[in-house]
């Protein structure tokens, strides 16, 4: 942690567009920007971005809407865009070489695909991630609820790390095999990415959308100045709110929270670090609602989700391996999944579609992984057996071991990997398909 460390302030990158979705296609372009990621008065940083921002504009459709996007490829390598954490049709998927072909410099590709399940989800390069992310090419996904509940702001909170110079430039290096081989590239500057024309009143409702878009940091976070409830994990309503407490965010998960502003001075995002707390960033907080809700926080209503059969799931085991300090770590192949580093030509497993599988996954490395799996969500399964929370990512510390619950019902072919994105790059990827 440097000198910028502490000069951290509130103020967003940018005031993004909150677009209206309905049918119209919507033009978004990845291209190059220039973005003030450190606070105004220090450099500004060369990055990548859609339509003139990073991250890129807020898309937000309702639940049930078909969204249009037309990709336009404006930076000089392939692209494609994922729809992260959407049950969407595979052909829309975004993973170039698998679902499409490479959306090369200076073409365009037309995604359209019908959103099922309201919540916050993101969008994100997903060729050469592990450098587009980086580099600034993702932005928020936000799916209405038919009747979304009564708050009075929706924020959505992006958090992220960079490594810059002192003057602000990115520092180059994305695919340094140290970070790969380790917990992965980490910023030496965070902070959380929200609206910052936002002030709010003490006593006001409100919904914080928290995405950790990150390559590779895990953020234990905490929200200060608010009393309230979890509502929804990687998109996906809890049965019932929980306390929210510390928070543990791995790249790609979410967390929605839905709270009343105590503090008179501001909403404030901590990032807990060994070295002590780190301020994201600070939402003002000026004046008093006149009539706060006495009502408790409710149950945001269900997706509708396939019912898991539990009695005959199949069992399968996903085992992690590699990395620093690992006796079968090569250059070449730096993480593997169950002994293969990167694609092979067989998939994880076939799937019956609608298939129930039970997954334990076995992290036999020394570093923490995030486990994503596209088009599906999954439940995490409690120690004590019960059916955890659905979730797209999940995170899995050393040694640790976690057996998934998963109903494999969306035909075509999809990626695993990890979501430290480093580590994907080096080998912890794998793929199946659904019938
Ligand atoms: Cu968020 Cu395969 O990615
Ligand atoms: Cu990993």
């Amino acid at each position: 942690m440097n000198r910028r460390d502490f000069l951290m302030t509130g103020s967003a990158l940018a005031v993004f567009p909150r677009t209206g979705f309905a049918a119209a296609p919507f033009l978004l372009r990845a291209e190059p920007v220039t973005a003030q990621i450190l606070p105004l008065g220090d450099g500004a940083t060369v990055m990548l971005g859609f339509n003139g921002s990073t991250p890129g504009p807020e898309m937000r459709a309702r639940q049930g809407d078909t969204l249009r996007v037309t990709f336009e490829n404006g930076i000089d390598q392939d692209s494609a865009v994922h729809w992260h954490g959407i049950r969407l049709n595979n052909a829309m998927d975004g993973v170039p070489g698998m679902t499409q072909p490479p959306v090369l410099p200076g073409t365009t590709f037309d995604y359209a695909f019908k959103v099922p399940d309201a919540g916050t989800y993101w969008y994100h390069s997903h060729n050469r991630s592990w450098e587009q992310v980086a580099r600034g090419l993702y932005g928020p996904l936000i799916i209405e609820e038919d009747a979304p509940p009564d708050v009075d702001h929706d924020i959505t909170v992006q958090i992220d790390d960079w490594r810059l110079s002192e003057i602000g430039e990115q520092v180059g290096g994305y695919e340094n095999l140290h970070d790969w081989s380790h917990a992965g590239r980490m910023g030496n500057f965070a902070r959380a990415v929200f609206d910052d024309s936002i002030t709010l009143r003490h006593g006001d409702r409100v919904r914080l959308r928290l995405i950790n878009v990150a390559t590779a940091r895990v953020f234990p976070i905490e929200v200060t100045g608010v009393a309230g409830k979890a509502v929804a994990l990687d998109g996906m309503p809890l049965a019932a709110p929980e306390d929210i407490g510390q928070i543990t965010l791995a790249p790609a998960q979410r967390m929605d929270i839905i709270a009343d502003v105590t503090a008179q001075g501001g909403v404030g995002f901590v990032f807990q670090t060994r070295q002590g707390p780190y301020d994201l960033g600070i939402i003002p907080v000026d004046g008093t609602h006149p009539a706060p809700r006495q009502s408790d926080i409710a149950a945001l209503a269900p997706n509708r989700m396939p019912p898991p059969d539990v009695e005959n799931a199949i069992s399968l085991d996903l085992r992690m391996e590699g990395g620093a300090m690992s006796s079968v770590a090569t250059r070449e192949a730096i993480w593997l999944f169950n002994g293969q580093s990167g694609m092979s030509d067989d998939p994880f497993y076939i799937f019956e579609r609608g298939q129930t599988a039970r997954v334990t996954v076995r992290n036999d490395t020394r570093f923490a992984h995030g486990i994503h799996l596209h088009g599906h969500h999954f439940h995490e399964v409690q120690p004590d057996g019960s059916l955890g929370h659905y979730r797209d990512t999940t995170l899995i510390g050393p040694d640790e071991t976690r057996d998934i619950l998963c109903v494999f019902d969306n035909p075509g072919q999809w990626l695993m990997h990890c979501h430290m994105l480093g580590h994907q790059a080096a080998g912890m990827k794998t793929w199946f398909k659904v019938l």
